[in-house]
């Protein structure tokens, strides 16, 4: 399990924060309590039903940075529109489309390009800020997971009674209501 990897405990009850956050407040479903989470161009890993899912706020040069990649060049092509739903923020599963491994995140540059990604050191999978495969053996973009905004600050990954779908998300859908 890579070292990146952490549980997010909630400061006030522990309970395991794998349910609701935040952009920039995450609010624990038990407690109510809301906390300052991320900020902009900070990454980080949350636990979602077992699954490592990668939180990212982009910033300004990462959008730059992806708005310019010719879609016709990917093996796996999609729009920064048909990855997230808001530009600065990826929500997406952090485990590697070749053979499983979960990539590391890059904020400066991935190994041999000219960008922030993340690197899967184990066969040099490489993506995009928004998860698109670059290089490497992997064949599919990072599989995505279903979330939907509650409000401006907030955002909910999957819901009671709906896990996921039967096939894996390469392209954002709505999350049906449960
Ligand atoms: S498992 Fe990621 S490149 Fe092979």
């Amino acid at each position: 399990m890579s070292k990146e990897l952490q549980l997010l405990n909630c400061p006030q009850c522990n309970a395991p924060i794998d349910y609701v956050l935040g952009e920039t407040l995450f609010t624990c479903k038990y407690c109510g309590y809301t906390f300052s989470w991320i900020k902009e161009g900070e990454f980080r890993i949350i636990m979602w039903r077992k699954q490592p899912i990668f939180i990212l706020k982009r910033n300004s040069e990462m959008l730059e940075k992806t708005n310019r990649t010719d879609i016709s060049s990917l093996r796996d092509p999609a729009s920064p529109e048909e990855r997230v739903k808001r530009p600065d923020l990826l929500v997406c599963i952090g485990i590697c489309t070749h053979l499983g491994c979960i990539p590391s995140w890059q904020p400066e540059k991935i190994p041999g390009l000219d960008q922030p990604g993340f690197y899967c050191p184990c066969h040099g999978g490489k993506y995009d800020t928004l998860g698109r495969r670059l290089d490497g053996p992997p064949p599919e973009n990072l599989h995505l997971v279903p979330y939907e905004f509650i409000d401006d600050s907030k955002l909910r990954i999957g819901t009671e009674k709906f896990a996921g779908y039967s096939e894996n998300i390469r392209k954002i859908q709505e999350l049906p209501k449960a």
